[in-house]
């Protein structure tokens, strides 16, 4: 008789029940008479064991044949122990193995350098610091659907081929049949605002990409970035959005994945605390702060990293930069009426040093005002004629951010590097696995 395969987080409902459980094998030790093996499923461990005298020869041979990383079906009874990782442990009565692994295993139970890992990212992935972390981005990434869908927000999904730039950084390009170059998309955004014109609110989920050579622990050439835009929002409803959005996205952590938060050793207090309203500061007053704290940071430049650790450390909240000069921002921010020196917009730094996780701005909604800007951004205006219809037909005050995923996760995991915040980092030197 085959049973129904189960999965160690579904344990629960099975106890006094024989059940089957598929898995890799983590660890194995034999007294002689009563062996135990620990397996991984993906979803949680389980210890099982084998008692010799109650097993038949054959199963116990196959015991010894087990190594680290082999993959096993086993068929026992399941029983409540709380001494078991997880809570419950498997009387074992069958084992099945179902792909050797030899003892040569990569990844052994010791210390690696990062490069050896991430050449292994195929294997590290089953870690459990792995799993923790790959579960707590899925969990993230249905908390980002379900906060814009109970909202009444479109998602809707912008090219990643693209002609026309969105961001100041680094262009990915590829020829495209007789159209010329094509560049790899470092926004949604543009996309996204015609999108709003048309169906009011709306967000885009989805990769984007930046060549940067920084090598940086905050930057990586391929990262997921999520883009609401608003119709009719100006940039104070933009920041509100922006705080909401990042303390549901925290609560939600909490409240789902204390467990694996745990399990990387996240101080849950730091997250506790995350409620809107964050603090807001002018660009001009951070300079000033800066400035008192040592910075040479001139007026007129973005903010660098140490800038933003500097403005963080006075908070528990993810802070507010907003209004910034005109030079250091894109050509699509809207000029500041009470300092045309500046435009709307906002950064919102993450608390601890995470540094920049939003980037947001209400948008120039004057026809006039924004041919003049991509002029001077040295862009071809032929190349956004279809943007600016957005403001020749019906031009509308809007507003919108993008928060950079991984950046998000890695603050919230408390990572020290955003290459663990996704399954296979891209970065200047990493193109494998
Ligand atoms: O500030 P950025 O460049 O803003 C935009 O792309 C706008 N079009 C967003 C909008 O208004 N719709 O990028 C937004 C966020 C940053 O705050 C950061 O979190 C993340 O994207 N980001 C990166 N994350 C990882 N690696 C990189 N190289 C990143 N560059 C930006
Ligand atoms: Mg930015």
């Amino acid at each position: 008789m085959t049973l129904a395969s189960t999965r160690v987080s579904g344990l629960s409902s099975e106890v006094g029940k024989a059940v089957t459980v598929r898995g890799w094998i983590t660890t194995v030790r034999s007294s002689g008479k009563v062996a135990f093996l620990v397996l991984r499923d993906g979803t949680g461990l389980l210890q099982c064991v084998l008692v010799k005298s109650a097993v038949t020869q054959d199963v116990w041979d196959r015991f010894a044949q087990l190594s680290l990383e082999t993959s096993v079906a086993v068929t026992g009874d399941v029983r409540a122990d709380a001494r078991a990782p997880g809570g419950y442990e498997l009387g074992v009565t069958d084992l099945a193995i179902v792909g050797t692994s030899p003892l040569d295993y990569p990844i052994q139970p010791k210390e690696h350098g990062i490069d050896f890992l991430l050449d292994h990212r195929h294997l590290w992935l089953r870690s459990p610091r792995q799993r923790a972390i790959a579960t707590i981005r899925s969990e993230l990434e249905q908390g980002i659907q379900d906060f814009f869908y109970q909202r009444d927000f479109l998602r809707v999904d912008t090219p990643i081929l693209t002609a026309a730039i969105g961001e100041r950084s680094g262009l990915f390009s590829t020829e495209y049949f007789d159209e010329g170059s094509a560049y790899l998309a470092q926004t949604g955004q543009l996309y996204g605002e015609a999108a709003a014109a048309a169906w009011g609110k709306i967000y885009t989920f989805g990769p984007t990409f930046r060549a940067e050579k920084s090598k940086t622990r905050r930057h990586l050439t391929e990262f997921w970035m999520i883009e609401p835009e608003v119709a009719w929002n100006d940039s104070n409803d933009n920041m509100k959005l922006q705080e909401q959005f990042v303390s549901y996205l925290v609560q939600r952590a909490l409240e789902k994945r204390s467990a694996e938060l745990t399990e990387l050793e996240r101080d849950l207090t730091k997250l506790e605390g995350i409620k809107p309203p964050f603090p807001r500061l002018e660009y001009t007053e951070a300079i000033d702060i800066l400035h008192r704290k040592g910075s040479t940071t001139p007026w007129g430049d973005d903010l660098g990293a140490e800038d933003e650790s500097l403005i963080v450390a006075d908070y528990d909240l993810p802070v507010f930069v907003m209004n910034y000069p005109k030079e250091a921002k894109a050509f699509y921010m809207k000029e500041n009426p009470a300092d045309p020196r500046t435009v709307l917009c906002d950064d919102l730094l993450a608390p601890e040093g995470y540094g920049e996780m939003i980037g947001g701005s209400q948008r120039e909604d004057d026809y006039d005002r924004l041919l003049k800007r991509i002029i001077e951004e040295g862009l071809d205006p032929a190349a956004y004629e279809w943007y600016l219809d957005l403001r020749r037909y019906g031009t509308f005050v809007h507003a919108g951010f993008g928060l950079g995923l991984e950046r998000t996760i890695a603050w919230i995991c408390g990572l020290p590097h955003l290459r663990e915040a996704i399954a296979f980092p891209r970065m200047m030197h990493r193109l494998r696995p």
